[in-house]
């Protein structure tokens, strides 16, 4: 756009008007001049010439003829030319503004076009996992309990020799240790040992340290032996340690307790059966049978044709223990269980090698969800 309304530069008297008849044409030409400048406006740039050229204070054109045309203009033609300034004025702040936000429009209108997401596009499918089979049957066993009034708690799977073995009544070269081949931390020279646990009987004990009786819970968890991995074992496996402790808990509420889990784990028709058995931390100790769910107890592969598999140990809290925490065993009496919930899982679903279990191949897990 150029400057080229050069009618404005001189004064009306040098343009030959005298009336406001003159007047009218040389304003029109003005107004069709700003139409040609409007017109070639395409972004913000050129409408701020545009509005630099027109409305600038010093030297725009509307500053040009206030100078030249109304300030010098004789008294009876000042107020006409003082109108058709005003209406020019007007016009052009009007345009202005329409102008800006035209432009304003289009550019969001492509700022859409550019960032335009076409839903119609198919997603990206991936592939989904399932729940671990492990996890389910974590889950089961916790509603079991869950629904006797037992509370899920855990613990720390880095344990001092103090939980693991002392305060559950197994004493440094008490042959017990040697069943649990014991992963030992490397420990800076003088620092108290550090295992890994090997069971998660040390819950108990942090249990009973922190609250008093009654107590009924069950703790999920992650115990690690020094086993070289094959079908029926693993370096890390998995239990549910369970302890109830009051003041009037019997041998009877533990049979019964014990005698439910196995009929909801294993279905109605599952007998149970205890058999002598031995732990350092309880008395008496028990293994926990069930009467074969694969052959009905008449004796099959699964059962070594005794009729009979043995699910977990379990037994009444030896009054060693409470001795550890400081509950009065005069007073109070309880009973502790650890299922291996890995061999339960594979008992319940019938498989043969607990490696499945930490191959976390899809194709495995899939079956179950
Ligand atoms: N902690 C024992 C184990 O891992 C299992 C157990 C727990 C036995 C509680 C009796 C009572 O072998």
């Amino acid at each position: 756009m150029t400057d080229a309304t050069d009618i404005t530069r001189q004064t009306l008297a040098a343009l030959g008007v005298s009336t406001a008849a003159d007047l009218a044409p040389h304003f029109a030409a003005v107004r069709a001049e700003f139409e040609r400048d409007a017109a070639t406006i395409t972004d913000d740039a050129t409408w701020k010439s545009l509005r630099d050229l027109w409305m600038g204070r010093k030297s725009g054109v509307l500053t040009r003829i206030t100078d030249n045309w109304l300030k010098p203009s004789p008294p009876e033609l000042k107020r006409v030319v003082g109108q058709e300034l005003n209406q020019l004025r007007a016009h052009v702040e009007q345009r202005l503004d329409a102008l800006q936000q035209t432009l304003a429009a289009a550019a969001e209108s492509q700022t859409l076009a550019r960032d335009r997401v076409d839903l119609s596009l198919p997603s990206v499918q991936r592939p989904l996992g399932s729940p671990h089979l492990l996890r389910q049957t974590f889950a089961e066993i916790e509603r079991i309990f869950l629904s006797l009034g037992f509370r899920v708690v855990e613990g720390p799977e880095i344990e001092t020799p103090y939980y693991n073995f002392e305060a559950l009544n197994i004493p440094e070269h008490h042959p017990a240790r040697d069943t649990m081949d014991t992963f030992y931390l490397a420990m800076p020279p003088g620092a108290e040992p550090r295992l890994l646990r090997t069971h998660t009987s040390p819950v108990q004990v942090h249990t009973m340290e922190s609250q008093q009786p009654p107590v009924r819970i069950i703790v999920p968890g992650k115990v690690y032996r020094r086993d070289n991995p094959d079908a029926t074992h693993s370096y890390a496996f998995h239990q549910v340690e369970g302890l109830a402790v009051d003041t009037d808990v019997t041998f009877c509420e533990f049979k019964g307790t014990v005698e439910h889990f196995v009929r909801e784990f294993l279905g109605p028709t599952i007998k149970t059966r205890l058999r002598p058995s031995y732990f350092p931390f309880t008395e008496p100790s028990v293994e926990v049978d069930a009467s074969c769910f694969a052959c009905g107890g008449s004796g099959c592969r699964l059962c070594k044709n005794s009729g009979w598999i043995e699910l977990f140990g379990a037994g009444m809290v030896d009054p060693a223990v409470y001795g550890f925490v400081n509950y009065d065993p005069e007073r109070v009496s309880g009973y502790a269980f650890g299922l291996g919930v890995d061999r339960l899982s594979q008992l319940k679903y019938g498989i043969d090698d607990v490696q499945l279990f930490f191959q976390n191949d899809v194709r495995f897990l899939r079956q179950f969800s």
